[in-house]
């Protein structure tokens, strides 16, 4: 019998009031020490660990756990291409940084270290080499309120509707932009304003902070042949950092886990710039270069859309900034898949997320089938940050 696919089994809801389960603690162990040769003492560690859960109704990881298991989150994150380079994740342990402004300043460190815009880069200081990083804050006690980020991403562009219903900037965005500039946030309603970041905490509410330029490195967009294409005034931010995903490991939960990798060029020129609850740019693209769009059958579209994939790898490369295509991360990926079996491990992967939005076919990611499980560790949206996010409104109870 094979391993059930997880859209059968989707992740149990989670429960912030249950104390850290002891079986998942235990299996979380196992596999530390088994991967890890340098790892002490399973046994005394299990026994400490069943210890802590009985006395205090969860457990408090060490510094090499927490790392291990973020790593290991992002190596079951099935529906992520990236993951050859899950062992390179840089793990910023946060867990005692618990204010407003404290979990600020690490969030501006993050993304500044991420994106090697930080002064103690040296040379780099311009910023352009991407390293994935994740900065754990403190994880949830039992039925204890904590700190989260409401943002979906650290970095998002605001969404505005003008007086004729038209929106500038990130559809996306827009319920989430309305909601800050209630709480008193004022944008300068371009097409790419930066939001800023939602910090709440339980003992001080929600606080608004501003990203400095540091923080926010960005690529303006041009086309490696058609001029004109840098008038449209496009841009993108060079690091992707997911904001309101849970990370668990071993039963502990992390509300807030803010990590980043980099850019692979049709996640923006595809899906971003292009979808039609986005950007929606084809048709802008397709006049721009004078396609015929009076049929279908022209491929208008699909032309617009490698022109708009072009000019994104372009920019990014001109401007040092790393991204990825989608056909070397494809022989990447299954670069993984091999290493990964080889080490006696199969992959988790999520096939309808791993085959690129353009070319799938094209790409060796396509012509297969993957395990689809849900492994733990891993990353989880729950159903109130998805919607803290979309809204920027808590449900109250
Ligand atoms: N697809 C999301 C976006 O376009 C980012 C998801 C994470 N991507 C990554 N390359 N790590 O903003």
């Amino acid at each position: 019998m094979g391993t059930p696919g997880y859209r059968d089994h989707p992740a149990p809801a989670w429960d912030p009031a249950a104390p850290a389960d002891l079986a998942e603690a235990e299996e979380f162990l196992r596999q530390y020490h088994a991967e890890n040769a340098a790892a002490e003492g399973l046994r005394e560690r299990l026994a400490a660990v069943r210890r802590e859960i009985d006395a205090t109704g969860t457990y408090v990881h060490t510094a090499d756990e927490l790392t291990y298991g973020a790593k290991l989150a992002w190596r079951n994150a099935s529906r992520c291409i990236g993951r050859l380079y899950w062992r390179s994740l840089l793990v910023l342990d946060r867990r005692s940084v618990h204010t407003p402004h404290g979990i600020f300043e690490s969030l501006v460190r993050h993304l500044e270290i991420a994106g090697g815009t930080d002064s103690r880069a040296g040379r780099h200081a311009r910023g352009g080499v991407i390293r994935p990083v994740i900065s754990v804050f403190a994880p949830a006690a039992p039925g204890r309120p904590y700190a989260r980020v409401w943002n979906e991403q650290l970095v998002r562009y605001a969404g505005y509707r003008d007086v004729d219903g038209a929106i500038v900037g990130d559809p996306a965005q827009e319920q989430f932009t309305t909601a800050m500039e209630l709480l008193g946030w004022k944008g300068p309603g371009t097409a790419f304003d930066v939001l800023p970041l939602a910090v709440e905490t339980p003992r001080d509410g929600v606080t608004l902070f501003e990203l400095p330029e540091s923080a926010i490195l960005e690529v303006p967009l041009a086309h490696p042949e058609h001029d004109c294409f840098a008038e449209l005034g496009l841009r993108w931010y060079a690091v992707p950092a997911i904001a309101n995903q849970r990370l668990s490991i071993g039963g502990v939960d992390y509300p807030l886990a803010p990590f980043n990798g980099w850019y692979m060029g049709t996640e923006i020129g595809a899906r971003n710039l292009a979808d039609g609850d986005r950007y929606n740019l084809l048709p802008t693209v397709a006049r721009l270069l004078g396609l015929d769009t009076s049929s279908e059958t022209t491929l208008w579209r699909d032309r617009a859309l490698v022109e708009l994939n072009r000019a994104v790898l372009h920019s990014f490369e001109r401007s040092g900034v790393r991204i990825t295509d989608h056909h070397t991360e494809s022989a990447r990926f299954l670069e993984h898949v091999r290493r990964e079996e080889a080490a006696g491990r199969q992959v988790p992967a999520d096939w309808s997320w791993i085959v690129p939005p353009i070319s799938g076919g094209a790409t060796p990611v396509f012509h297969r089938y993957y395990h689809e499980a849900d492994q733990r560790p891993n990353f989880y949206l729950d159903d109130e940050a998805r919607q803290l996010a979309r809204t920027g409104e808590p449900a109250f109870p």
